[in-house]
């Protein structure tokens, strides 16, 4: 028997990604369903080789879906996520909405995928944060082998982690810029266009932003509350793809070749790592793929026992609808679908 899904936000960045990624891997659905807001009502989507026509969320009733693949924001998720959970239909929800909720689990498959059973509370399982998941499915194989005390991670991150608008943003200000036009600025705080940005959503009391703080927060739920984590979030003129700069400090000795194994055999890690000119990822390659990249892999000799490694990803694939197609893949392999009618 197969699945019916609703894609909620099937017009953005990371809706689109679901269908493509939902086609791609023949997840075993009968039939998909397009929602967006009132706005983008009979605007037209591909889901595989089949145009779908967008429903607005409003008026939808989930009764008889089985998986809501939700990404449309935290206010929508907000207000959306817990009355489809009461319908029975199981939530996968891209937003931070429900990510510290200690009845959501927050899941990477690589990462911790036995703690999915816990959904069955509210109906709603949360997918991390983008920077975090690409990062996660790098510490975790290398925890279990030496044991991570603390890890300093800074971002690069690619502007369609802030959604279409953004890239629009970039494109336009890039443009503008070799046109000698008028740069706007509206969905950024500073010219994006050939520049970088220390800034990604709010600013916290202590000094950081929310993007650095859910990297910490999501990787204590997630991996191991022990490990101390400290990052700087950077807003990069890229379209899509995250890299990561990360150096980690274990309890236990870990060569690099010792960490170059581990990863080779890690779920969900490629490594690219040559010593020489282009031997290694960038955002621009990781683009459209599935894998976490990890490239540059080096002792960092000033601690003891601390390592140095570059991370790269698809921002919208394993950061956002990659993972979030995968943690249904895991409700179903599991059978774990028809505990949600039971709890709901
Ligand atoms: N981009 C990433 O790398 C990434 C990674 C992890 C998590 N996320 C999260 O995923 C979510 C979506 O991100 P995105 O990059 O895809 O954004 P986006 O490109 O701006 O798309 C937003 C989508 O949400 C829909 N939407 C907005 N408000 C709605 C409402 N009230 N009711 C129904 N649909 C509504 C929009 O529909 P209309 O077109 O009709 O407005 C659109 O389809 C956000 O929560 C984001 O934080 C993104």
């Amino acid at each position: 028997m197969g699945y019916k899904v609703a894609v909620v936000g099937a017009t953005g960045n990371v809706g689109r990604e679901m269908l493509d990624i939902l086609a791609e891997r023949a997840f075993p659905a009968d039939e998909v369903v397009a929602l967006a807001s009132s706005r983008s009502l009979g605007q037209e989507v591909s889901f595989g080789d089949k145009i779908l026509k967008v429903k607005a969320l409003d008026t939808y009733d989930f009764s008889d879906t089985d998986i809501c693949l939700m990404s449309a924001g935290g206010d929508a998720s907000k207000e959306w996520s817990p009355r489809i959970g009461q319908q029975g239909c199981v939530v996968i929800d891209n937003s931070s909405a429900f990510r510290y909720d200690a009845d959501v689990p927050l899941i990477v498959p690589e990462v911790n995928a036995d703690a999915v059973v816990g959904f069955t509370k509210r109906n709603i399982i949360a997918n991390p944060n983008c920077s975090t998941a690409q990062l996660v499915v790098a510490l975790k194989p290398l925890h279990e082998a030496a044991t991570i005390k603390r890890v300093v991670v800074s971002t690069y991150q690619s502007v369609s982690g802030a959604g279409k608008d953004a890239m629009d943003e970039l494109f336009s200000q890039t443009r503008a810029v070799f046109t000698a036009g008028e740069v706007v600025q509206k969905k950024f705080t500073k010219r994006i266009a050939f520049n970088v940005i220390p800034h990604i959503d709010v600013f916290m009391e202590d000094g950081y932003t929310k993007e650095e703080w859910k990297m910490v927060a999501e990787t204590k739920k997630m991996l191991d509350p022990k490990i101390k984590l400290t990052a700087t979030a950077v807003r990069v003129p890229v379209f899509i793809g995250h890299a990561e700069s990360v150096n980690i400090e274990f309890e236990r000795p870990l060569s690099p070749e010792q960490a170059t194994e581990i990863l080779r055999s890690a779920p969900g890690v490629l490594v690219i790592d040559k010593r020489e000119n282009g031997g290694y990822m960038t955002p621009h390659e990781a683009a459209g793929e599935d894998a976490t990249y990890i490239s540059r892999i080096r002792e960092d000799a000033t601690v003891e026992n601390g390592l140095n490694f570059w991370c790269v990803s698809d921002n919208l694939r394993k950061g956002a609808a990659l993972n979030a197609v995968q943690i249904a893949e895991v409700l179903v392999n599991r059978k774990l679908l028809n505990k949600a009618r039971q709890a709901a």
